[in-house]
């Protein structure tokens, strides 16, 4: 899509409560990589048709993405994954500031490693990978367990910028992500027990409805 029609696009979504404005203006200053402004709106349409009573989130960084799902959807209960310590404590004290304890779970360590006690906080309505770019077939596959019959898996940043449709990409360590984030696609687009749908909005933001 073009820039401009993007810029139109966010230029009417409306303004976010004073907290999240202050949360999105930390992530820009520290770099700390939070879900597309057009990216994020459309995710929280799909949960509010949904309405799920639980979401697991992988990858919660700061909690922006779970503390917007938790305000738009106050009845449902959020698990969220981090592995940065620093960012867990940052997750903790928003959610707390937030008032948000009761209803946002965040769990420390890897994804990869704490199934045992994520799984116990489970079964899930919806899924959320926002984690490690180059290990999304591994948190589906890990995770997809734990989904219930009528569930959806969300990924995030499926389009990466765009690089995924450009022919050749220089820098090495940018084009084997790349190459990941392809080979997840085309594996998650095939998937039999899934319909998926890639949506251009934001980072490129997939929806995978089970059955
Ligand atoms: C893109 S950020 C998440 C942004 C967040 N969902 C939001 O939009 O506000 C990705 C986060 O996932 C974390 N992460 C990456 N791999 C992980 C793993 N294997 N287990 C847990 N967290 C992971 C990173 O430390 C980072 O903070």
């Amino acid at each position: 899509m073009k820039d401009s029609v993007i810029q139109y696009i966010e230029s009417l979504i409306p303004e976010r409560p004073e907290f999240f404005m202050r949360m999105e203006s930390y992530a820009s200053e520290h770099h700390v990589p939070i879900m597309e402004s057009t990216g994020i709106e459309a995710m929280l349409q799909i949960l509010r048709i949904k309405n799920p009573k639980k979401i697991l989130e992988v990858g919660a960084a700061i909690g922006y993405s779970s503390l917007r799902m938790a305000h738009a959807l106050p009845m449902t209960k959020i698990i969220t994954i981090e592995r940065d310590e620093e960012r867990a404590v940052l997750a903790r004290n928003n959610i707390m500031e937030f008032g948000k304890e009761e209803q946002v779970t965040l769990v420390l360590g890897d994804a990869l490693e704490i199934v045992d006690e994520v799984s116990s906080y489970g079964p899930f309505d919806v899924i959320f990978i926002d984690a490690a770019k180059g290990q999304y077939q591994r948190f589906f596959e890990l995770y997809s367990r734990y989904l219930l019959e009528d569930g959806l898996i969300i990924t995030d940043n499926v389009l990466f910028k765009g690089l995924v449709a450009e022919e050749a990409i220089q820098h090495k360590r940018t084009a084997q992500l790349v190459k990941k984030i392809k080979q997840y696609n085309e594996w998650l687009m095939g998937h039999s027990d899934y319909h998926t749908v890639i949506l251009p909005v934001g980072d490129g933001v997939a929806i995978s409805k089970k059955g």
